[in-house]
């Protein structure tokens, strides 16, 4: 097993990345965002332990996320590459991580962090729209769809995420601050951290730095 880890905060571009880089790096993309937006939906009992927790922007327990992303690696077979989108977030998460990865002979091959300004995210934020149906990812004025509100790959209404207004916006950057950027340390000690500009140019630019990062 081989896992590549995207860090970033919210708005960074990672799901934007990863969506471009599933075909070139031969990778299954697993956001835990919608790992937890999919059981909200559904209504499981994770899904209803993560909604508050969601809503308020705060990260939710890591004992929830960690048992649903142990459950799906160890379901992927020895030779799955997996692109991880928003796990781990807490140095709790990650210890755990490499716990599950080594213990079945696999290996973190980097964490790649995406440094984006804060004045961007939030305007990536407040600019976002996605689909209802298959959580394709746009953006009002740098990433419009063809036809306005409408989805290009399944033609599902566009809506807004309701953890995109600006007060959770607010808290889930001051999560990331707290929380999640010192893994960026952490990941630096075990020299598996490479940094990528996410803001220059467009969102396949990012892609290839990443790809490049990789080399
Ligand atoms: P999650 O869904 O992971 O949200 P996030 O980390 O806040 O990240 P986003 O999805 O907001 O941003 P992104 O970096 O993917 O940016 P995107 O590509 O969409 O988590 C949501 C919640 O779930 C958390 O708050 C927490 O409660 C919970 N959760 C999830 N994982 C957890 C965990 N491990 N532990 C505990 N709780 C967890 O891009 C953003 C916008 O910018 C888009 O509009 C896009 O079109 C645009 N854009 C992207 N790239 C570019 C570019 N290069 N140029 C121009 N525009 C761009």
């Amino acid at each position: 097993m081989e896992v590549l880890i995207l860090l970033g905060a919210p708005g960074a571009g990672k799901g934007t990345a990863a969506s471009r880089l599933v075909s070139r790096l031969n990778v299954r993309h697993v956001s835990s965002g919608d790992l937890l937006r999919q059981a909200v939906k559904q209504g499981t009992a994770a899904g209803k332990e993560a909604e508050g927790y969601m809503k308020r922007g705060e990260l939710v327990p890591d004992a929830l996320i960690g048992r649903i992303i142990a459950d799906l690696l160890a379901a992927g077979g020895a030779d799955a590459k997996y692109l991880l989108d928003g796990f781990p977030r807490t140095v709790a998460q990650a210890e755990m991580l490499e716990r599950v990865v080594l213990g079945q002979g696999g290996h973190i091959r980097a964490a790649v962090v995406l440094d984006v300004d804060e004045a961007i995210l939030i305007d990536r934020l407040a600019g976002r729209r996605v689909c209802s149906k298959c959580a394709a990812g746009y953006h009002v004025r740098n990433m419009p769809p063809k036809v306005a509100d409408v989805c290009d790959a399944c033609g599902s209404a566009l809506v807004q995420r309701p953890d995109d207004n600006p007060e959770t916006v607010r808290n889930r950057l001051a999560v990331f601050n707290k929380q999640t950027a010192p893994l960026i340390a952490w990941y630096r000690e075990r020299q598996a951290l490479a940094r990528v500009e996410g803001a220059a140019g467009t969102a396949d630019d990012v892609a290839e730095r990443i790809v490049q990062a990789l080399q």
